[in-house]
């Protein structure tokens, strides 16, 4: 293995500080208090978390250690009991909280719908009801496939109520990739709808599961949510409809208290081979860390309106949907279909629509907008705004810049927090009271979280040096294993190849600067080797798309004698501009310019669409496949679109 250092040469010297008047009414406004309450949090986790727990979560039964940690196995809170519904909705009841809403919903034909903590609370102790008399127990798994709607969560929150495990499948997901989950975890209810509106049209997600369930033995009952009344084949002693079981059902329910480990969700994730892995998070400690993130980060107020763009079927819909924010007694505004339909300018139409104060929402969206074009954005006046979020993927300055100030108008502060599907938290971010922002970076560790960069062999590497993203000690919402396959969970993230086998390995690179922010350079994968340095796909990406004319490029790696590896970018460029060999030179000069010689892309490819999952990830693995010019082998179940494959090989050059 090579210890060449990651190549971290972008030049991002800006930073903004938080203004005074958003650092007056901060949830955490005083850098020395951050600082005093993050040092204990890594140097007295125990005591730091015991306190957080007494704080914020309702206790049926006292819980006696804090952690039990023998490595890689966590137990957090020990002998605790509680649950996580009655954390998220009947806490509430009684207080000012009460007849607030919690859920504000539009569907994409443009209905609304309020929900308050009173009514939400009701219809989740309806659907507990449904669930026991369809004999579902603690402990069996529940597979959600539903549009983006309120339903989604009262079937959430009706599962974590009886102990039963979700495992939410993301709507856009084929029938192939449903089965495989349902069949993995061997779920024995499926809940769906008749459909669900995307770009004006049905997703038919009820024949959908007709289809997986053809080969899902486990399934024993459907049940299904009216939407969009697009016709739908009702299979005798199987199917019921959502309404109909619903009717009658008490608004009362006597919850369960279960252990702190109680498993609450599954959620499959891709791993970079083989199939998805399901991630299991456990009750107690889940909900702790996202609710504690959520408070901190989104710095969250009563009359707050939060808007996450996220499906519920990805983990940020989990945890900054449903748990972190319910928990907090936010008001939720969710939205069912694309953001562009019936025009680019949906999300601004809808924030200033409901008055949405804080935004969440990924880089590929904000380069998808800045592609539409400002004018979709300056038709709204978003002043309703106040605090701005990025999710997902290292987000380029230029996106950045271009959120903070057409859509923040240099108002708001961005934050822009890393984590993952395993770490169910935020685990590197700004508080948007106290840090400094420089765009692109996440800046610095959320509570609890105690990240390192190390090289291959684990020792930790100098600032400004790129290495592997480890995290050195347990915390409260971590991934407890894969469904399954414990000997999957410790080959993936704590190989004993960096030396300290109680490491949880992230897979993503990254540096520190003279600061101690973190930059997060991409997947490790994602990190090619040209003539001997190693630089990340995403400061070459970010570099392309500071360029006036790219809206969107992705960058690879492919095998070459003399290199190692050549460099390929593949470049969408924005709406009315064309190819063209001069446009090729200029950007190479321009990559040339923002990193260095070394950097310069071999080829240079254009096209009119990059393969993405439906989460609006780039799979680059695939782009690799084209690149190397052969044909694309592996797994494409997770593509949104495979026709934009198919037109990349035929423009093969
Ligand atoms: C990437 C999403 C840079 C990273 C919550 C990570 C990010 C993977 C950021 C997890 C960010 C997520 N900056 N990279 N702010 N947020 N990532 O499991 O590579 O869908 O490992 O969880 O996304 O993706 P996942």
């Amino acid at each position: 293995m090579s210890n060449e250092t990651i190549i971290s040469v972008s030049r991002e010297n800006r930073i903004f500080r938080p203004s005074a008047e958003f650092q007056r009414q901060a949830n955490l406004g005083n850098q020395a208090t951050y600082k005093k309450l993050y040092a204990e949090s890594v140097n007295n986790p125990e005591r730091f978390w015991r306190t957080q727990a007494l704080k914020e979560l309702v206790w049926r039964k006292p819980f006696r250690d804090v952690l039990k940690w023998s490595p890689p196995h966590a137990k957090w809170f020990a002998g605790g009991k509680l649950n996580v519904a009655e954390n998220c909705l009947d806490r509430h009841m009684g207080t000012a909280r009460e007849n607030k809403a919690a859920i504000i919903f539009e569907g994409e034909p443009g209905d609304v719908r309020t929900i308050t903590y009173r009514q939400l609370l009701f219809h989740v102790n309806r659907l507990a009801h449904v669930f026991e008399n369809l004999g579902i127990v603690a402990g069996d798994r529940v597979a959600i496939y539903l549009p983006m709607v309120p339903e989604a969560i009262i079937a959430m929150l009706a599962c974590a109520r009886i102990g039963a495990v979700h495992t939410v499948v993301f709507g856009g997901f084929s029938a192939e990739a449903l089965k495989d989950r349902i069949n993995d975890c061997k779920a024995r209810l499926v809940i769906t709808a008749d459909g669900g509106w995307r770009r004006g049209k049905v997703v038919e997600l009820k024949a959908t599961v007709d289809k997986a369930l053809e080969g899902a033995p486990s399934v024993q009952t459907v049940l299904v949510l009216r939407r969009c009344k697009n016709a739908v084949h009702m299979h005798n002693g199987r199917d019921v409809w959502w309404h109909e079981a619903w009717e009658g059902a008490p608004n009362r329910h006597e919850a369960k208290a279960f252990d702190s480990e109680h498993p609450l969700y599954i959620l499959y994730t891709s791993g970079s081979t083989g199939k998805p892995k399901g991630v299991l998070h456990t009750s107690a400690g889940y909900l702790l860390g996202a609710k504690l993130s959520a408070y901190y980060v989104f710095d969250l107020k009563e009359n707050d309106r939060y808007f996450c763009t996220a499906d519920i079927g990805w983990v940020t819909g989990h945890s900054y949907v449903v748990y972190g924010l319910l928990s907090n007694g936010a008001t939720v505004f969710i939205y069912e279909g694309a953001p562009n339909q019936p025009e680019p300018d949906r999300l601004w139409r809808m924030i200033d629509r409901h008055g949405i104060t804080i935004l969440y929402t990924a880089p590929t969206a904000i380069r998808a907008f800045m592609r539409w074009g400002d004018n979709y954005v300056l038709r709204h006046r978003l002043d309703s705004l106040r605090l701005l979020g990025s999710v997902g993927e290292p987000i380029n300055p230029e996106a950045w810049m271009w959120y903070y100030t057409l859509i923040g108008k240099k108002r708001c502060p961005i934050v822009d927090t890393w984590w993952q599907t395993e770490t169910g938290s935020i685990m590197i971010t700004p508080l948007p009271g106290v840090t400094p922002l420089k765009p692109g970076s996440g800046t610095l560790p959320f509570f609890g979280a105690a990240p390192k960069i190390v090289d291959d062999e684990g020792r930790e590497v100098p600032r400004n040096t790129g290495g592997k993203l480890v995290i050195t000690k347990p915390w409260p919402s971590m991934l407890r294993t894969l469904w399954g396959d414990d000997a999957r969970f410790r080959k993936a993230y704590w190989s004993p190849l960096l030396g300290n086998g109680d490491c949880y390995i992230t897979g993503d690179g990254a540096r520190q600067d003279k600061d101690g922010y973190f930059w997060i350079v991409g997947r490790i994968d994602d990190v090619l080797n040209v003539s001997g340095h190693r630089i990340g796909t995403a400061e070459i990406e970010s570099a392309l798309v500071s360029h006036h004319a790219v809206a969107e490029a992705a960058a690879v790696g492919k095998p070459d004698d003399l290199k190692g590896q050549s460099l390929v970018v593949f470049v969408t460029l924005k709406a009315g501009l064309q190819p063209c060999d001069k446009l090729k030179e200029e950007l190479r000069a321009h990559v040339g310019k923002e990193i260095g010689p070394i950097a310069k892309p071999d080829q240079i490819r254009f096209t009119a669409a990059l393969p993405k999952t439906r989460s609006g990830k780039i799979m680059r693995r695939i782009l690799k496949e084209i690149a190397a010019g052969g044909e694309v082998k592996g797994d494409t179940t997770t593509l949104e679109d495979f026709s934009v494959v198919t037109s990349l090989i035929a423009n093969e050059e």
